[in-house]
This record gives C-alpha cells, structure tokens and sequence, in this order.
C-alpha cells in the first residue's frame, strides 16, 4: 500500500496499539505544565483546540478543565480518541489547512509538532494556530526535538492491558543531515494479540528538529509575540534543573508550582490582545 509522504502505519492500520505503545499516563506531566503555560495567558483559557491530537492522551487529562477541540488528519486515531474522549469534539483535518471558522483561548500543538519537517510547513501551522486563537489567547507547541539540543539516541517503552495484549517499541534516532530541519527515528514496534501471535513492524518517521531561531521569527512573523519563556532545553540542562529543584528545601507555594516540570522544548506566542494591536499598528501620534 502506498502512502502519502509522512503518513505512517503507526497512525493508521497500527492505531489500534497506540495505547499500549504510548500509555494516556505518561502524558500527565506535560500536562501538569501546559496547565500553567495556559494560565499565563491574557484571557481566561477555556476552550482549547489540540491540533494533531492524536489518540487523544494529552486531551484525557485537560478534559476535565477545558473544553477541547481535537483535529487529527487520521481517521483512525481519532477513533481511538472517540473512545477516551467521547465529551469532546473530533474533527478530521490537516494541521497545515484545516480552518474551523472560529475562535479558541488557546491552540496546542503537542508532540504532533515533531511530523512537520519543513520551515514552509511550520509557518503553515503556526497560521493555522494564530486563524484560530482569539486575541489574548496563547498558542502552544511541544516539540521533540531542536538543532541545538538534538542529541542521537535510543529508547524504548510499551505496556500491556488487561486482556494481555502488548505492545512495545524499540527507537533509534539519529540525523542524517544537520543542515536540514529534521531528523529521523527508526522504530521497530512488538506487537503481541492476546492469542500469542506476534507482529513485527518496522518504520522510519521523519521528524521536525527547527532551530530556536526559526521558532522565534516564524511564530512573530505570523503575528505572535513570542513568550520569553519559550525554551530548548539540552539533557544536561534538564538533568541540572530537576538537581537544583530537589535541592531546595524552604520552599513557597510559587516555588512548589514551579517544580512542575516543563517539556524540554517549549514555544508559547501570546496573540496580542486588539487594543494592543490597534495601537501598535496605528502611526505615532504626536
Ligand atoms: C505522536 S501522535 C500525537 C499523540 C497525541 N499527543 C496524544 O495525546 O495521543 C502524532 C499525531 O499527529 C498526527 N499528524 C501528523 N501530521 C499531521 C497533520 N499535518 N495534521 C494533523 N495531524 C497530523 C498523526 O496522525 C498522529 O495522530
């Protein structure tokens, strides 16, 4: 079967493992954070759209405060996410294009970020975040990786469910080409039906790694004035932060908040509110 350059089996006839290869609770963290990442914005954040939602796990814990919107361009995992997030609202669409006619507090683009591989592609999707968030609203992007913090690696993870179906993965990432924006995963997914048979797949994804100079200039050239806050963390740096969090043994309520761990990668433009617009587009009076 032939597919469309960067759809991949993971997504599609493969969708059914997902909860098994990425369980809903390892997503709690991110969670936790982008909680407070939305708290940091101008308008009280209510309504959120999660553009590339996937299977619908970082949604299974914002769900209970926000109203969500899920867009995925697959059927099939959107069908997954019907079935963890039926009160929400699924649409079919493409991150690049899709255009719902109206407005949201906040747009999220969470690990979905990582399949746009191309500065075009970027600006495309940051367009489609600032069409869709109302003035004083934020936009949010999560991505994997980075040029300056992209590191070549391997991991792995998995879990089984209680009818005794498992589903693990085995990656390998590395860059084939450090002058381009992206780099490439090879996965080898186990995936074992409850009968005992077994399938071994194995796929190659191609994954954004833009650099935080890219990041910055395309999300204010859309219209967004980037959050300082905005972040591409190294391992080592993350290693150093989550050292000096435990250290602190006096510590106020701020303080606690702020030990919940921010993604590595974090881009945040805040849409400026119409006042603030107006005046900074209207010519300097005197
Ligand atoms: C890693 S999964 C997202 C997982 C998700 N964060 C969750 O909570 O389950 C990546 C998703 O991005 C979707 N995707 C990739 N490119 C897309 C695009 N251009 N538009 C919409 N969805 C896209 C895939 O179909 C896939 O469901």
């Amino acid at each position: 079967m032939t597919r469309a350059p960067g759809e991949y089996r993971l997504y599609s006839d493969l969708a059914g493992w997902w909860s098994l290869i990425s369980p809903p609770a390892q997503y709690s963290a991110d969670a936790a954070a982008l909680t407070q990442v939305f708290d940091s914005a101008a308008v009280d954040v209510r309504e959120v759209l999660d553009l590339g939602s996937g299977g619908g796990h970082i949604a299974a814990h914002l769900k209970e405060r926000l109203a969500l919107t899920l867009v995925d361009r697959s059927a099939e995992m959107l069908a997954v996410s019907r079935g963890i997030n039926p009160e929400c609202e699924h649409v079919r669409g493409d991150m690049r294009t899709v255009r719902l006619g109206r407005a949201f507090d906040a747009v999220l683009v969470h690990d979905a970020i990582d399949y746009i591989t191309c500065q075009d592609d970027l600006r495309q999707v940051i367009g489609t975040a600032f069409a869709h968030c109302r003035p004083g609203g934020i936009a949010v992007f999560v991505p994997d990786y980075t040029a300056e913090t992209f590191l070549s690696g391997s991991g792995r993870g998995g879990s089984t469910d209680t009818d005794g179906r498992q589903g693990s993965f085995r990656e390998w990432i590395w860059d084939p080409d450090p002058a381009d924006d992206w780099v490439q995963a090879e996965y080898e997914f186990v995936l074992r039906a409850p009968d005992g048979t077994v399938q071994v797949v194995r796929e190659a994804h191609r994954l954004g790694a833009f650099s935080r100079d890219v990041w910055l200039r395309t999300l204010a050239d859309a219209g967004f004035d980037p959050d300082p806050r905005s972040a591409a963390r190294s391992p080592a740096e993350q290693r150093a932060g989550a050292e000096q969090r435990a250290g602190a043994e006096q510590r106020t309520g701020a303080e606690q908040r702020a030990d919940v761990r921010m993604p590595a990668n974090l881009f945040v433009g805040h849409r400026p509110a119409e006042a603030e617009r107006d005046a900074a587009s209207s010519p300097a009076s005197i």
